[in-house]
């Protein structure tokens, strides 16, 4: 599959494109600075082995089949509304992290982000609630595998994104329609409050235990 990371020059952006490189997706970095998004690619490739390019915001959302968006929350907004015709209609995954900039538990991110963009999409909100420190360590210390918890409103969108999610190495947990993302969003300032009484270094998670 072809994944385009909108923000793929960034620590989340890095993480997943080597994850997934290794299991023979093709990836493009979108970046402000293509020349700085190739370097990284180049790089990312020949450690992974993978096929990993670097490109501008617009190719990446264009060519993906599924877009990450992997940009910090407060630049979405803009950058959704000059896209939108690129990213209509497609799986979206939306890990940005709001930080309080919505109405908290009213709203989520994922849904303003939405609303931004204007045109039908498949949303899911995923790996809001991971740190990028664990991208390359889905198990923790005691070997326990981390949960990834996901959410959206499209079965089948949804069903991809588990999939990319295990090939992480995350175990997928499906927290329901898009709207969740309420409660994810707030679950984020949360686990990170817990990793720092718990002197976890970025590499708190959250478990669901059944
Ligand atoms: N860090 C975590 O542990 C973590 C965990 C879960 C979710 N998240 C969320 O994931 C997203 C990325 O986080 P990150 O830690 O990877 O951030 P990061 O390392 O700062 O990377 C963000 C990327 O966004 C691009 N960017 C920055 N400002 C921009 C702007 N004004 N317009 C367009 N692009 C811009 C930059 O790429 P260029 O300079 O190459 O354009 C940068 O590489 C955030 O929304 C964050 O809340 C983070």
């Amino acid at each position: 599959m072809r994944i385009g990371i909108l923000g793929g020059t960034g620590r989340m952006g890095k993480g997943l494109a080597k994850a997934w490189a290794k299991h023979g997706h093709e990836i493009l970095l979108g970046s402000r600075f293509p020349d700085k998004a190739r370097e990284v690619a180049e790089q990312i490739a020949s450690e992974t082995g993978g096929k990993v390019y670097g490109t501008n915001l617009q190719t990446a959302a264009q060519e993906g089949e599924v877009v990450i968006l992997s940009l910090p929350y407060r630049d979405c907004a803009n950058w959704l509304k000059r896209l939108s015709e690129e990213l209509r209609g497609k799986i979206i995954v939306d890990i940005t992290n709001p930080f309080g900039a919505v109405t908290e538990g009213k709203t989520s991110g994922v849904e303003e982000n939405a609303k931004a963009l204007e045109v039908p999409a498949n949303w899911v909100a995923a790996f809001k609630t991971n740190f990028w420190t664990t991208l390359d360590e889905p198990t923790n210390k005691d070997g326990i595998q981390r949960d990834c918890f996901y959410c959206g409103d499209d079965f089948n969108s949804k069903k991809v994104v588990a999939e990319l999610i295990s090939q992480v190495g995350f175990r997928p947990v499906d927290c329901g329609p898009l709207k969740a993302a309420r409660i994810l969003d707030l679950m984020v300032l949360l686990m990170i409050d817990l990793d720092r009484l718990f002197n976890g270094k970025g590499k708190c998670s959250w478990k669901l235990l059944d």
